[in-house]
């Protein structure tokens, strides 16, 4: 959701904007612009529509004297206040058109700032809110951008990220955020800014992570950071282990088919974390994660969407091992509820990014209500990370797909990892039961091998059913949670009316929907309810639905009442979501590719949902 990027060195900055811009692309955008300060002054283009067309644009103009700085900053807007368009794009200027701003996030008073700034002479062009950051800069600037940039931010409320660069102060780039991610990457006589590290690793993998209200001031030769009050701070930088070419596609057609491809390989490096080879036991000691968590009385988990989902699964799995009461709550909800605490709650937000601001939110409340708070995300340093009391990883790599697929089974085998071992504190669970199910999550990467070599009984099935026009995914338990997130998968890429039911709700009020143009698809994963799990297939049959369903290898108990049935290794019940929703987010990605989409970026869809 907006993609911000920085440059400052040596090199021509346009090229290096615009490809950073494209690395970013993933997280959604409808629009693009860049301002370069260079001889001519500052210069600035921008365009409704695709990167191509901003890339186009400048193209005649490189190398005949404009936008030829060294110094710029760049932006994919997602529109919030202002439809797309060419003059709502980023960056924004003030009326003197000195100060350039790029923007993430969303400020909350820019009606009331609007109006005082008017008032004092600012004459706005754009509907956004963005814009009143520039005015505003402009309005306390007296020479020194960063002092301007201090009182500034004192003034906005809501949350920020920022590049900002001044005609006046040419050496510079100005980096600021609040609830919002930015990346300083620091290389050999260039420095840069990021929303996200993929758009810094062809220039370097040092960065450092922007604290809330931190301020980065980047030179050509050196990076200085600030607190909101303007003093000097030291901060750490990071490296960034993984391989850029984790953040191509590598031959794949698209990102979501290959991020697919790479789930046993990064569930086998989630779980070697926690598990070494050979071992049974669980080490989360060196994540924090000791006795002291045995005393705690609740599990709250909350998250959004496909992390939800994951959070779901959480309630079944920390009610079956630690025999501990557990909610699974959506984030956006939680936040506006007025919930009650206990210092007891344990609080496990789940979310990809670390940076979900609903997510962030929740996390927030239940931290000033006393409760302890667990993080499982995907990105190192992410807000998430940083505010969390404990924090455990899932090591999947970037996810540059819109629609989570190895995130959503990382996020699984660590609650997988930490609700067996909250059993194992608090005596809940056996120990022939807890080697069992250790033993079978090492199992599961080479299931889930197993299960991709065989796509392609996927691939036929939906080249007949992907011009359905309604898809109900439906289960029971462990298979009714993997179903919530099926659904979601197949109707975010595809565009297909598609919902999951809990099955025995079915006669409750959904089968309704449910007539000759429906394909219905039954996850049958629990054996003391495949009795009740082939009355629902029947009772859909009967309403004309084609049907499917997804069960294990040695499992025939469904092959004369569904259409066609998908056979998935056999596995521990309370695991099986990892391997039943594999064939499910196959089926999405074929039936967005055969429907002529882009499973990569559907439409009104961001990466990194940063704003409510
Ligand atoms: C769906 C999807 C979203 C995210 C949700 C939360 O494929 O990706 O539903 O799961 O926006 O994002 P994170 O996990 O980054 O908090």
């Amino acid at each position: 959701m907006c993609g911000i990027v920085g440059y400052v060195g040596d090199k021509e900055a346009a090229p290096v904007l615009i490809k950073g811009l494209k690395r970013l692309e993933y997280r959604g955008y409808d629009s693009a612009g860049i301002a370069v300060l260079g001889r001519a002054g500052l210069e600035i283009r921008k365009s409704k529509g695709a990167l191509k067309k901003l890339e186009e644009r400048i193209a005649g103009e490189l190398g005949e004297g404009a936008l030829d700085g060294s110094m710029g900053i760049g932006h994919t807007r997602w529109a919030t206040h202002g439809e797309p368009s060419d003059i709502n794009s980023h960056p924004h200027t003030d009326v003197s058109g000195k100060i350039a701003v790029v923007h993430n996030g969303i400020i909350e008073n820019h009606a009331k700032l609007k109006s005082r700034l008017i008032e004092h002479g600012a004459d706005f062009r754009s509907e956004t809110d963005t814009e009143v950051i520039a005015h505003l800069i402009n309005f306390y600037y007296e020479g020194d951008i960063l002092q301007a940039v201090i009182r500034a931010m004192k003034r906005l409320e809501g949350s920020y990220a920022l590049g900002i660069i001044c005609g006046n102060n040419p050496d510079r780039i100005i980096a600021v955020r609040k609830e919002s991610p930015l990346v300083v990457g620091t290389g050999k006589g260039e420095n840069l800014i990021a929303s996200d590290v993929p758009a810094l690793l062809e220039y370097t993998r040092d960065v450092y992570y922007l604290d809330d209200r931190e301020i980065a001031v980047l030179y050509r030769d050196r990076i200085e950071f600030y607190n909101e009050e303007g003093e000097r701070r030291l901060k750490e930088s990071h490296h960034i282990k993984w391989d850029a070419a984790a953040a191509e596609k590598s031959g794949y057609e698209h990102f979501m088919i290959k991020e697919i491809h790479e789930q046993p390989k990064a569930l086998r490096d989630t779980l070697r974390a926690r598990i070494k080879t050979g071992d049974t036991n669980i080490n989360l000691e060196e994540i924090g994660f000791d006795a002291s968590w045995a005393k705690m009385e609740r599990v709250i988990i909350a998250a959004c969407g496909t992390a939800w989902h994951a959070g779901v699964i959480g309630k079944y799995a920390f009610e079956k091992f630690a025999r501990v009461h557990t909610e699974a709550e959506i984030a956006s909800e939680y936040r506006y509820r007025n919930p009650i605490f206990n210092p007891k709650d344990i609080f496990l937000i789940i979310s990809q990014s670390g940076e979900t601001a609903d997510t962030l939110a929740a996390m927030r409340l239940a931290k000033k209500g006393g409760a302890r708070i667990i993080a499982i995300t995907n990105v190192v340093g992410s807000t998430l990370a940083r505010e969390a009391d404990l924090v455990m990883y899932t090591l999947a790599g970037p996810e540059i797909a819109v629609a989570s697929t190895k995130a959503f089974t990382t996020q699984l085998m660590c609650i997988y990892l930490i609700s067996l071992q909250l059993g194992r504190l608090r005596e809940t669970i056996g120990d022939t039961e807890l080697t069992d199910h250790i033993e079978a999550l090492k199992r599961l990467p080479e299931q889930a091998e197993r299960i991709l070599s065989e796509k392609e009984n996927i691939q036929r099935f939906a080249s007949l059913q992907f011009n359905k026009s309604k898809v109900f995914y439906m289960g029971r338990l462990f298979d009714y949670a993997a179903s919530l997130e099926s659904a979601l998968k197949l109707k975010e890429i595809s565009y297909t009316h598609s919902e999951a039911f809990a099955a025995g709700e079915l006669k409750h009020g959904p089968i309704a929907l449910v007539d000759d143009t429906t394909l219905v698809t039954a996850l049958c994963t629990q054996p003391a309810l495949f009795d009740k799990m082939g009355s629902n297939i029947k009772e859909v049959k009967a309403r004309f639905a084609a049907t499917a369903v997804i069960t294990y290898e040695d499992v025939d108990y469904f092959d004369k009442t569904a259409d066609q049935v998908f056979r998935i290794p056999r596995t521990l019940d309370s695991l099986s979501p990892i391997l039943t929703v594999i064939p499910c987010q196959l089926y999405a990605y074929y039936c967005s590719v055969l429907r002529g989409l882009d499973p990569d970026k559907p439409r009104n869809l961001a990466k990194s949902v940063t704003v409510e």
